[in-house]
């Protein structure tokens, strides 16, 4: 399998700019997700890959083979889209035969090749029926398929699930993630959805705006988001922002609005008012059983949500700010109560007016 490599590469669209000089590698079997919100430049950075847009400047290497200037079947690359794109009148077995007729590949070879990727894709109890016999995530497996059988360097998806239900996105993500493990092929996922690159991904490309905000392990960009927009588009429900005095940087007690005080150990280059960035997951209610060791402040529950096995409680400071905190499965907390907040101090974050984010522990 193959490496990918942009080097400086910049795209525009008439007098529009879109991409400038981005770099970024894709190791070999590496499984990497774009992830971003819609216009972030997710499928323009894929189709530059893919051959399907041009590449203004820069450089795209794939496998060695330096690409910017290559059509797109020279690429050895196969793309799968939100929209199958079958042909109708043909079955399964056609469908997936197709490109591999176009470009002469022997019909023993053509059939060794669709019969391993039916098997692969436990699909070769379909093979003879036509598109409009089969349900949306069978389609897609199809389309799948027809990736896997031209043998490519590299698979390139753009929200290849959009337009399944739920329980079936569910369970296609997992046999992606199954066929990625079995095939150790190199594979760029794109997505806005953020479960699915949090479960698919070994490293995630944050964009915003057309630009890397960052690059990480799924977990990394979780525990360590590198900007505010990371912070808040990673995670559901968002992390809460809170905003604070810092006195100065180092230990430190930090003031909210509502006058309380949490001691933490914030990284900043100098005191003043930033954001307390805190998961709904580090903010806990107090019950009066629990002996309090950590500060705690108090809150009234506005709304309750019951996910089964936690409970998330939307709840409003007294200085009015909103804070979204988490009990466990069984909480008893009800909308109206009003209840006690501790805050984990080792999962806090400081955000300064641009967006940039400090370590605060
Ligand atoms: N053909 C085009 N002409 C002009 N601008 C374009 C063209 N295609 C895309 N753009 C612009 O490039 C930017 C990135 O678009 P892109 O389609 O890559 O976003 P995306 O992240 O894939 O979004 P989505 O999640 O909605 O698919 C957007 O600002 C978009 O308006
Ligand atoms: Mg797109």
């Amino acid at each position: 399998m193959a490496a990918i490599q942009l080097e400086n590469v910049s795209k525009s669209y008439g007098a529009v700019s879109v991409i400038e000089n981005l770099s970024l590698t894709v190791d070999a079997g590496e499984l990497v997700v774009f992830l971003g919100p819609s216009g972030s430049g997710k499928s323009t950075l894929l189709r530059m890959i893919a051959g399907l847009e041009t590449i203004d400047r820069g450089s795209l290497t794939i496998g060695g083979l330096r690409c910017e200037s290559l059509p797109p079947g020279q690429r050895n690359v196969a793309m799968v889209f939100q929209n199958y794109a079958l042909y109708p009148h043909m079955t399964v077995r056609e469908n997936m035969a197709f490109g591999l007729r176009n470009i002469g590949l022997p019909t023993p070879e053509i059939d060794k090749r669709v019969a391993e990727a039916a098997r692969m894709l436990e699909m070769e109890a379909l093979l003879e029926r036509r598109p409009s016999q089969l349900s949306g995530g069978q389609r897609q497996r199809v389309a799948i398929g027809r990736a896997i059988v031209k043998e490519p360097k590299a698979f390139l998806f753009d929200e290849p699930l959009s337009n399944l239900d739920a329980a079936l996105r569910v369970r296609t993500r997992v046999e992606l993630a199954q066929l990625h493990q079995r095939m150790k092929a190199t594979m760029i996922y794109v997505t806005h959805d953020q479960t699915e690159a949090m479960t698919l991904a070994d490293r995630i490309v944050v964009l915003n705006k057309c630009k890397i905000e960052q690059i990480g392990s799924p977990m990394d960009v979780y525990l360590r988001p590198a900007s505010r927009f990371v912070a808040s588009f990673i995670g559901s429900p968002g992390m809460n922002f809170l905003p604070v005095e810092v006195p100065r940087p180092g230990r430190a007690p930090v003031t909210m609005r509502n006058g309380f005080q949490l001691e933490i150990d914030a990284a900043v280059p100098s005191g003043g008012q930033f954001d307390l960035g805190i998961r709904p997951e580090a903010v806990n209610v107090v019950t009066d059983g629990d002996t309090a060791s950590a500060a705690t402040t108090e809150a009234s529950v506005s709304v309750v949500e019951r996910l089964g096995e936690r409970t998330l409680a939307y709840c409003r400071l007294n200085d009015g700010t909103e804070i979204i905190a988490q009990d466990s499965g069984r909480s008893g907390i009800r909308a109206g109560d009003r209840v006690r907040l501790s805050f984990d101090p080792t999962a806090i974050h400081l955000f300064d007016a641009a967006g940039k984010s400090y370590a605060a522990h």
